[in-house]
């Protein structure tokens, strides 16, 4: 697939299976990651590559904090909270880290770190894999940020769950670009 064929054609994908990105395929994937355009070159994230056992423990983690915030949730809520992390064989977490610059406030290390993630996803697509960004109340959890290690200065850009698509694509229907696009 081409590159103009990878950006037109991207869909998102919630059900993703065995196999996880090869090797090289992963690779790939990270280092499109690191090409996102970045102001003053700050390299302002790093990723958190999370597969086989580590699911597991996420899944620990996300229900640690869930229970954190109501301590009433029942056993089939939690259960399902503790799978969550399976709905991929593999999932990287874009950290963006903040740091002090004269002219490049954090909001821009944030949109450096989600350019990066797209960048993924983009490369996933490519090579016939799937993905999908996910974010939801763990992504902004506190235990969950300190569970993983992230320090102060860092916040969770996304989830990106990775792996093998269990249903084909969505039909697209092409964009109206002029709802979008206005020459001014
Ligand atoms: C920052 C960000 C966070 C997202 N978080 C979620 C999420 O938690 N759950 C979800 O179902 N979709 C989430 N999405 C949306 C999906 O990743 C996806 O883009 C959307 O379902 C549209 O599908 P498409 O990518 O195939 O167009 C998020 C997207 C972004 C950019």
């Amino acid at each position: 697939m081409n590159a103009l064929e990878a950006l037109h054609t991207r869909t998102s994908c919630a059900r993703l299976t065995e196999p996880a990105p090869s090797p090289e395929e992963l690779d790939n994937i990270c280092r499109a990651a690191v090409r996102a355009a970045d102001h003053a070159l700050l390299t302002p994230w790093r990723f958190l590559c999370i597969r086989g056992p580590s699911l597991d423990k996420l899944g620990d983690l996300f229900v640690a904090a869930s229970l954190e915030a109501d301590s009433t949730l029942g056993e089939a809520k939690i259960a399902s909270i503790r799978l969550k992390p399976h709905r991929a064989p593999l999932i990287i977490v874009t950290v963006a880290k903040h740091q002090t610059h004269p002219k490049v406030p954090p909001f821009e290390m944030d949109l450096s770190a989600a350019a990066a993630t797209q960048n993924m996803l983009l490369a996933a697509h490519a090579q016939g894999l799937g993905g999908m960004w996910r974010t939801g109340s763990m992504a902004y959890n506190d235990t969950v940020k300190k569970g993983l290690g992230l320090r102060d200065n860092e916040n969770i850009t996304g989830f990106l769950y990775l792996g093998s698509r269990s249903v084909p694509p969505r039909k697209l229907s092409p964009a109206l670009l002029t709802d979008y696009f206005l020459d001014w």
